[in-house]
């Protein structure tokens, strides 16, 4: 179904609530009892909506996700609801009262923007897209604070608004999009639009990308959430004075750049931390290095080693027991020993799949114990460091 008006007339609404909780083992033959007493076209429509709720309540929670409209690609392209309020209250702490969110989706970022109480003009040019995105202000009480219009963002007089908000679509026909210009709209457009904003301007990017493509007169900031990284910002006219910062969810807890040179390298210490996906693409080891005294195990690998174990944010701390050369059968007979029973892999500077190294370390379990393994690369010598979470 390419229209969501149907589901939003009070038969459509219904049934959406009666599909719910549908699990997908049953889906047919809910369908066919329904499709006795409603349109066949209504019944597939509310059950493809109730899937795209369960998918989304990752992101937006299930209180929320359960009462919002969904597209297939407006689930996949939408801030998670953590991300967008931590941007929204950004914005609010940079005194904005009104954005124009440039390429809105189905709402992911103008909700939160709303709920921090910022009057939003919503525009996407996907008509089933923007229709999502009204019936989710409409759904959530906030459609007072959002006006969504249809339209190409390109041709959107944003004169009006303290800020711009780009969230360009990162698809083309052929999957992901790595180069920011073939982004739609193109990344060149969206800073030419932030620089006209009278306050401030944020713009979503994937956090891949290159440190290089980031523009002298913005910061550009990585954020994750629970470790897993999930994009890059860039910010403009909000006065930051480092150029780059990691942010970390739930905190929010946030790094700054303070331009340091690359750790050292020295022998594995006592401890190994593994430094937060956000401090890496942010390219801030370093900075997290010199709050734990350490230093890196290896010049191209970003795992911190020190001899202390000072808890931090940014990295999670390692103690280490053993360090081997890299070897399975070494591993093997290591992991009998210890009455080993789950064995947790993980790797940086290593080609071997970390699950068909746990299949050959550890075809059974041994006994209770638990052992994590960093297959890794010690001053350039492929090597295993045997070790658990300290602390
Ligand atoms: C990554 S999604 C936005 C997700 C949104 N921030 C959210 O959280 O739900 C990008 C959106 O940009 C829209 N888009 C792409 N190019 C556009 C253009 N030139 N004008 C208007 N919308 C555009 C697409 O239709 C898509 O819905």
């Amino acid at each position: 179904m390419n229209d969501l008006a149907p589901l939003l007339t009070p038969e459509g609404r219904a049934l959406l609530d009666e599909v719910r909780d549908t699990d997908p083992a049953h889906e047919l033959a809910v369908a066919t009892r329904l499709r006795r007493e409603h349109p066949a076209a209504l019944v597939s429509a509310a059950l493809g909506q109730a899937r795209l709720r369960q998918r989304a309540e990752a992101k937006f929670g299930a209180e929320d996700a359960r009462r919002m409209f969904f597209t297939p690609d407006g689930v996949e392209q939408s801030t998670r609801a953590s991300v967008a309020a931590y941007r929204a209250a950004r914005f609010r702490e940079l005194g904005v009262t009104s954005v124009a969110d440039l390429c809105c989706g189905i709402g992911g970022d103008a909700i939160a923007l709303a709920r921090a109480g910022i009057r939003v003009l919503a525009v996407d040019r996907d008509p089933l897209t923007a229709a999502a995105a009204r019936a989710n202000a409409d759904a959530l009480g906030l459609a007072g604070l959002i006006e969504v219009r249809e339209a190409d963002v390109t041709e959107v007089d944003t004169a009006g608004y303290d800020a711009v908000f780009v969230d360009p679509a990162r698809r083309g026909g052929r999957g992901r999009v790595f180069d920011p210009e073939a982004y739609s709209p193109p990344l060149s457009w969206a800073v030419g639009a932030a620089r006209t904003a009278s306050r401030a301007a944020a713009l979503k990017v994937a956090p891949g990308i290159p440190h290089e493509a980031v523009p002298a007169d913005a910061v550009a900031e990585w954020i994750s959430d629970g470790g897993d990284v999930k994009e890059a910002v860039l910010w403009f006219g909000a006065g930051q004075a480092a150029p780059v910062r990691a942010t970390l969810l739930p905190g929010p807890r946030t790094l700054p750049s303070r331009g340091l040179p690359d750790p050292a390298v020295r022998p594995p210490g006592r401890y190994l931390y593994e430094p937060d996906g956000a401090v890496i693409r942010a390219h801030l080891v370093a900075e997290v290095a010199e709050e734990l005294d350490g230093g890196l195990i290896d010049a191209t690998i970003a795992y911190i080693t020190a001899d202390e174990h000072r808890p931090t944010p940014y990295a999670t701390a390692y103690e280490i027991t053993d360090r081997l050369p890299f070897n399975v059968k070494k591993l093997k007979a290591l992991l009998r020993e210890r009455q080993v029973g789950v064995l947790t892999v993980k790797k940086r500077g290593s080609a071997v799949e970390p699950e068909e190294l746990r299949r050959k370390a550890l075809p059974k379990p041994h006994g209770r114990a638990s052992v994590t393994v960093f297959l890794t690369r010690v001053d350039g010598a492929p090597t295993m460091l045997l070790g658990h979470p300290a602390g």
